[in-house]
């Protein structure tokens, strides 16, 4: 996804190799991530795709199943491994995942502190933030859940980015060794309060943090916490509006076939007592919102150390 070394810096020119992951796109809300390996098969309602006539192509490619049917192979992005990860937990999404790293501030080379890890959603793009200098510690006091978290960014390539810790971050708070280094810190904890003391200890002068909570009542409780060290102190619900955009058949004109202004494209019909009906549909690009909408995720608190 984002590994360090030069050549498989994300150029996604490069082509696709054995033992690569690579996101199968069949359209915007049915896509996998597949692990590359020659001699595999993908089978789906398109056909059988053989991996080894995936392997040479460039990113992007679109590929042919035995049956004539085809998806494309598109390099695994943070933005699209959130859309494919398997759900250990609730998971933030790229609306608040872009707010969280604008708001931060998180460049490359930053040091960033998370917890909980959950399923790395949000990591991955920390990751590819502070790329190619920088490193995220994300905290989870959940062990196999940070575990398969391990597993997935050895996999999308970001384990050099990325070091995961089994800890209770609301109880313990953050391992002293960071005392006074982080640039940033995320907390989506239940109790985000009960680790703000930490966070205040391990942020540098100016630091930033956020807090990711559900319930408004987290976070007014976090806020009532923040006042002690932290300034600035702002909370935002991010929605996000989704459009449909295409195009469509949008009307019918009538008339009695002698309207000589009539100049698009019509039919003409005989009716029984010998009249004639002319139609016209014209066809327009509709714009509207999509029903499925996401609506409220969580609140973003946002803070900096005084
Ligand atoms: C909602 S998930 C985080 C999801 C993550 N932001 C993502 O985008 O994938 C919350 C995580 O916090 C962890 N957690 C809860 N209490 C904790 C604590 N006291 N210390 C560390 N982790 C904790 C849970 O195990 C869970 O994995």
């Amino acid at each position: 996804m984002l590994a360090n070394d030069l050549e498989k810096r994300i150029s996604f020119k490069r082509s696709i190799s054995n033992g690569d992951l690579v996101i199968v796109y069949e359209k915007h809300d049915s896509m996998k991530a597949v692990t590359v390996s020659e001699g595999s098969v993908l089978q789906n309602r398109f056909g059988v795709f053989k991996h080894s006539d995936w392997i040479g192509n460039p990113f992007g490619s679109k590929v042919f199943s035995n049956k004539g049917g085809f998806v494309y192979l598109l390099a695994p992005t943070p933005e699209l491994w959130t859309l494919v990860l398997s759900h250990r937990t609730q998971i933030l999404y790229i609306a608040d995942i872009s707010f969280v790293i604008m708001y931060l501030e998180i460049v490359p080379g930053c040091l960033v502190l998370e917890s909980g890890t959950g399923s790395g959603s949000l990591t991955t793009s920390l990751a590819r933030a502070v790329a190619p200098t920088g490193h995220v510690y994300t905290f989870d006091f959940h062990d196999q859940r940070a575990g398969s978290a391990r597993d997935d960014f050895e996999r999308t390539g970001l384990s050099s980015l990325i070091s995961v810790g089994v800890r209770d971050i609301q109880g313990e708070g953050f391992p002293d060794e960071f005392t006074g280094l982080a640039d940033s810190v995320f907390l989506d904890l239940p109790q985000p309060w009960l680790a703000i003391p930490s966070v205040a200890k391990m942020l540098k002068q100016d630091g930033t943090l956020c807090s990711f909570s559900p319930c408004i009542e987290q976070v007014q409780r976090s806020c009532e916490t923040l006042q002690t060290c932290f300034t600035d102190i702002r909370t935002f619900e991010v929605l996000l509006r989704t459009y449909e955009v295409r195009e469509e058949k949008m009307g019918t004109f009538h008339g009695d076939g002698n309207d000589s202004n009539v100049s698009l494209p019509c039919k003409r019909r005989q009716c029984s007592d010998g009249s004639y009906v002319v139609s016209t549909t014209i066809s327009s690009v509709m714009a509207r919102p999509c029903g499925e909408a996401r609506g409220h995720t969580g609140y973003l608190t946002f803070a900096r150390l005084k």
